[in-house]
């Protein structure tokens, strides 16, 4: 990977800032557990796994207070579940010290990045060579400890030599697509086709696309999947077209006590981020405004799940859990 979204450096967590991508690359510092909360609320860091461990330098750099940086970091963003599935796993850590919380964050990060490589190696084998391969948001090295799920399948094929041309959708209105799927594959020199999100389903239709692959952000026990807004729409399209689409996700992101995705809660953001395009607003003053930042895709519209454990396919409640995804 040519950049690195997080790590731990001089008492300080080190934040790739994310709000600042494509045209600046700046780096954010955060010492607290309030500072690290802020930065995740604010967008500095995105993305399910890369917010988990996140959090959990957070905890430790507030070790003091542990129970009010856990609160804190817990509210900062409700749809991820990896940011629970952290604090509750550094909440197991004893002594609750500033340096056995810092060393269980450690394991967090390379046990994500490793999580992503294994995703990448299953999901490969999903993709069909010669064809492209349409993407969502960003699910990559930015959302991630490193290498990314949805976009360490892409890795993953086009090492080995597979033939397939990637489309990233721009991912309205925070235009993760066009901002920071392009600018990561860029860097990597993985050539990349920009699309607006309403071009999608004319792109599924054109037989160019061999599959979809999308991250997630919490995955229930039934394989209803929330996602970034804009997802579900484009597993409908990918339905109506006969294109197979696959989530690729951590089992961090698996959340055992979400039934169905009607249990899973989704953020929803500020107005601005609809009514202002860079700062200039370009809605009729006074309009009202719907901006939820996740949607939930009903497992019927998912060909298979990719964990670093393996691949699941439907009926997930079982699948999910016969690979040891869910226990
Ligand atoms: O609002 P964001 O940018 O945090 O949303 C990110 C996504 O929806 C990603 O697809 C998801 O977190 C998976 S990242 C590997």
């Amino acid at each position: 990977m040519s950049f690195r979204t997080l790590w731990f450096e001089d008492g300080a967590l080190h934040l790739l800032d994310q709000r600042r991508l494509p045209a600046r690359v700046e780096i954010v510092k955060a010492r607290s557990a309030a500072e690290v909360a802020k930065a995740i609320r604010e967008m500095v860091i995105r993305g399910a796994p890369a917010i988990g461990c996140a959090a959990a330098y957070g905890l430790a750099l507030s070790a003091d207070d542990f129970d009010d940086a856990r609160e804190v970091l817990l509210a900062a963003r409700p749809t991820a579940v990896n940011v629970r599935w952290a604090l509750e796993r550094l909440a197991k850590v004893t002594p609750r010290t500033f340096g056995a919380l810092k060393a269980e964050a450690d394991k967090v990060l390379e046990e994500d990045l490793a999580a992503c490589r294994a995703i990448g190696r299953f999901g490969a084998d999903l993709v069909p060579d010669g064809k492209g391969i349409l993407t969502h948001c960003n699910a990559g090295g930015l959302a991630t400890s490193g290498y990314g799920t949805a976009l360490g399948v892409v890795r993953a094929a086009v090492a080995s030599g597979k033939k397939c041309a990637v489309f990233a959708d721009e991912t309205r209105p925070w235009l993760q697509g066009a901002r920071l799927t392009a600018w990561e594959l860029l860097q990597d020199g993985i050539p990349v086709t920009l699309l607006p999100d309403v071009a999608a389903a004319s792109l599924l239709d054109s037989g160019r696309i061999g599959c979809v692959v999308v991250g997630a952000d919490r995955i229930a026990r039934n394989g209803d999947t929330a996602n970034k807004i804009g997802t579900y729409p484009l597993a409908l399209a990918a339905h109506a077209a006969g294109v197979p689409f696959f989530v690729a996700a951590p089992t961090s992101t698996l959340d055992p006590r979400a039934a169905t995705g009607a249990d899973i809660p989704i953020e929803e953001r500020a107005a601005a981020e609809v009514t202002h395009l860079a700062g200039q607003r370009v809605a009729a003053e006074g309009v009202e405004v719907f901006n939820p930042a996740f949607d939930v895709t009903p497992a019927r519209y998912i060909s298979a799940i990719v964990t670093e454990r393996g691949v699941a396919r439907p009926p997930y409640t079982e699948t999910l859990t016969i690979t040891g995804a869910l226990r």
